[in-house]
């Protein structure tokens, strides 16, 4: 045997053992077979749309509750098996899915038209037709049979975002014009107040019925992980205390299944790198560092020109040790920067409404306190580790450059 085939062997002997038996299942794309803690929503959602298998249009359903509570799987899953209950018997039932927030797909009301048309299995160019055009072709296809298409929309508050509500008035009226056809809406938003900012006759009749996806408390994230880790993992890579941990870290930040998952993938991706042999309590420390750090990251990169020149003026503070940074500070620095590239300057007053978005994101923290007599200001601090200042510098200096 060769020198070189020898060390492959050799190699692959010793290496350590592997980590992942499916990566894919601790991957939020991911649609497990069983989906505990989730029975009353999706009988509840069961119920209401089972009219359409004897033709009858189910009522317009409004979905809510806070991200990773299980909305977009149980809507997913109650649209395969209705889907496939229809298949079993009349054929009835035609169940179309869009999640709004994709590019390109839900931009403008030509874009998502054109989607339905092509999940509907028919071809529509995809620009240059007049819009009422598209719509026609959607509702002559629609109508064409007599049939319950369940539309839903997941994150439905991005479309509203991104055209308005005129978009939502047309489609919930589109059953007075069909002959044949009957048109249900399923609307699913992470915003608890979209609702409340939609136009009353839109809101009255998207919301039929209204069913909340609640948190998910630490127990039940547990067996959520179990679950997942059972076809994720290789069972002797997983310490006892890591799924306990990781669904009390995400129980704390609003019980999100999402995030569970995420801490437990990359925490086993984190041994798997340096080839260890067990995934421990540390590893999901870490993994909670990683986290963070890439969405602290990925946020200040689509953050508009603007704040983003504020953030760099922030750090410019922070770097030169000042204590109790105030919105004027920051202004200061501001301003020159804009001068320096060319920026148009906007007033004190915007670029504080700017401070509080971003202290929003929780990128800084800007508590409001009282001078006494002289009004009141912010104290404005970084909330980000070191590490992640660091590369926030780099991103914003290569960005705001002249
Ligand atoms: N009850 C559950 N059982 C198994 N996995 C779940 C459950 N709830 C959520 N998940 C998983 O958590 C992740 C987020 O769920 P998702 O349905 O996308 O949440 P939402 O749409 O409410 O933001 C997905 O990977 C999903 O598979
Ligand atoms: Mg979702």
């Amino acid at each position: 045997m060769s020198r070189n085939i020898q060390t492959i062997f050799q190699e692959f002997i010793t290496k350590s053992t592997p980590v992942f038996k499916n990566r894919d299942a601790l991957t939020s794309h991911f649609a497990p077979e069983t989906i505990p803690h989730r029975n009353e929503q999706i009988n509840t959602l069961a119920s209401i749309v089972a009219p359409s298998l004897k033709g009858g249009r189910p009522s317009n359903i409004f979905i809510y509750g806070l991200t990773g509570t299980g909305k977009t799987l149980c809507a997913k899953y109650i649209g395969e098996e209705l889907e496939k209950m229809s298949h079993q018997g009349t054929n009835l039932v035609k169940v179309l899915y869009i999640n709004c927030k994709m590019k390109k797909v839900a931009d403008t009301e030509y874009r998502l038209v054109a989607e339905l048309i092509r999940l509907l299995g028919e071809d529509i160019p995809a620009t240059g037709l007049p819009t009422e055009t598209v719509y026609q072709t959607f509702f002559n296809i629609i109508d064409s049979r007599e049939w319950v298409v369940i539309v839903i929309l997941d994150e439905v508050d991005t479309l509203v975002e991104k055209m308005g509500d005129s978009f939502l008035y047309n489609f919930t009226r589109i059953n007075q014009e069909l002959k044949k056809a009957k048109v249900a809406i399923m609307g699913i938003t992470n915003d608890l107040h979209f609702i409340d900012i939609l136009d009353p006759r839109v809101k009255s009749s998207l919301s039929e019925e209204e069913l909340l996806f609640p948190p998910y408390n630490a127990l039940e994230l547990q067996d959520i992980l179990k679950h997942r880790a059972e076809i994720g993992f290789h069972n002797y890579i997983l310490s006892e205390e890591v799924i306990p941990k990781c669904a009390a870290l995400a129980a704390q930040e609003h019980g999100d299944a999402r995030r569970a998952l995420d801490l437990l993938r990359v925490a086993g991706e984190i041994v798997e790198r340096n080839s260890e042999p067990k995934i421990t309590e540390k590893h999901v420390d870490i993994a909670q560092d990683k986290i963070d750090y890439d969405r602290i990251v990925e946020s200040v990169k689509s953050l508009p020109k603007q704040t983003k020149v504020v953030l760099w003026s922030t750090i410019q503070l922070v770097d030169q040790k000042r204590e109790d940074i105030q919105t004027g500070d920051v202004y200061g620095i501001y301003e020159n920067k804009c001068k320096e590239t060319g920026l148009y300057p906007l007033t004190q007053r915007r670029i504080s409404d700017l401070i509080s978005e971003l202290d929003m994101t929780g990128i800084i923290n800007a508590k409001i306190v009282s001078l006494g007599r002289y009004g009141r200001t912010r104290e404005i601090k970084l909330s980000v580790s070191q590490p992640a200042k660091e590369k926030i510098r780099d991103i914003l200096d290569h960005d705001l450059v002249i």
